[in-house]
């Protein structure tokens, strides 16, 4: 079975002038290199196509591939996710991980939040601020949170996020405003315990592979997993092993919030417990971080004695059962 692989490369994007953090949520070469080897472990063959106009290119010069790997995080627009699986649902070529609709919704975090309290999920109500002037209409209570509404590995996110009083609000709504140019999404901030549980499978088929705690170190920015935490992770993270309650109520919330949103082969749910403890919903990544040392993921997988390459075996073994239930068969031979 030969696996294409769809991903941006951070390096090849910083040389093209993007910045650091423009690319952060992008790959390194050496997490491509992990995911070709432990395929390879698997009994896979790999190609390496890359970002997705590259993708473009090879199906134009009529390259197919049994099942594409896809990592690819785009680069424009709310749907940047969802542009390759789109792109090979079109040719009908079948991919690992979530399909476009679940990529377009879960990269707007409030969207996804509609939906997982529509599940009876707890979730800190929000209010979604599009311009400046909408700042002067929330009426949640501080403290408060702001962040981008569809990024991730923390863009935009830092100390100064936990937010008091109202001029810091419309300060910091501002700045967000004119930094990301998309809407700033305002939270009640959860001021407890952060977790985040790992997923694999498909529907009913879903299970949690481990819950992990996320502790600040003393040198850490305070109060938030935040982009220079996430970037130095190994200097000012610790990530734990927890107590048996706060696994249950972290893997059961997950897995809900899984099959909520309808996610596929594998993911991670980000969780963090209010100010009685009790767990909430904060996001969902269907494209999680894969690096095999660096990545949440993984890193979670490990300490719940999973290796990387089991890790890899149940993601696949996911998205090849979706292949052989025929969901991808050929109809037609005209895209060929
Ligand atoms: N409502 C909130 N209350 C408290 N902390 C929050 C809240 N929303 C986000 N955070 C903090 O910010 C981090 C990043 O937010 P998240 O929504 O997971 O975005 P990203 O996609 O960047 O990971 C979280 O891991 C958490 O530490
Ligand atoms: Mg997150």
């Amino acid at each position: 079975m030969v696996i294409g692989l769809t991903y941006d490369l951070r390096d090849e994007y910083l040389k093209m002038g993007y910045g650091e953090e423009e690319t952060g949520e992008f790959d390194r070469i050496d997490t491509i290199e992990s995911i070709e080897k432990a395929l390879h472990g698997l009994g896979y063959e790999t190609d390496r196509i890359g970002h997705i106009k590259n993708l473009v290119n090879r199906l134009s010069q009529g390259d197919r591939w049994d099942i594409v790997f896809n990592i690819a995080e785009g680069l424009y627009g709310f749907g940047r996710e969802a542009q390759v699986p789109a792109l090979l649902d079109a040719y009908q070529i079948p991919y690992v991980f979530s399909g476009p609709l679940v990529l377009a919704v879960t990269l707007d975090k409030a969207w996804t939040k509609e939906i997982v309290r529509n599940a009876g999920i707890p979730t800190p109500d929000y209010f979604l601020v599009e311009k400046p002037e909408d700042i002067d209409k929330i009426k949640l209570p501080f403290p408060l949170f702001a962040k981008p509404l569809a990024e991730g590995t923390g863009k935009g996110i830092n100390s100064d996020s936990v937010i008091k009083n109202k001029l810091q609000l419309d300060k910091l709504c501002r700045h967000l405003l004119g930094t990301y140019k998309q809407p700033v999404i305002v939270e009640r901030y959860l001021s407890g315990r952060e977790f985040t549980a790992g997923i694999v499978g498909t529907g009913n088929q879903a299970k949690c592979v481990g819950v992990m705690e996320i502790i600040l170190k003393a040198n850490a920015e305070e109060n938030v997993y935040s982009y220079v935490n996430k970037e130095e992770c190994e200097e000012r993270i610790i990530y734990s092993l927890t107590d048996p309650a706060a696994v249950e109520a972290c893997s059961s919330l997950a897995l809900k919030v899984w099959k909520a949103i309808r996610g596929e082969d594998g993911g991670r749910v980000d969780i963090r417990f209010d100010d009685k403890g009790e767990a909430n919903f904060l996001e969902v990544n269907p494209l999680a971080g894969i690096h095999p040392e660096h990545s949440d993921l993984p890193i979670l997988s490990k300490l719940n004695g999973i290796s990387y390459m089991e890790l890899m075996k149940m993601i696949m073994d996911s998205a090849v059962k979706k292949v052989r239930q025929n969901k991808y068969e050929k109809s037609t031979d005209s895209y060929k």
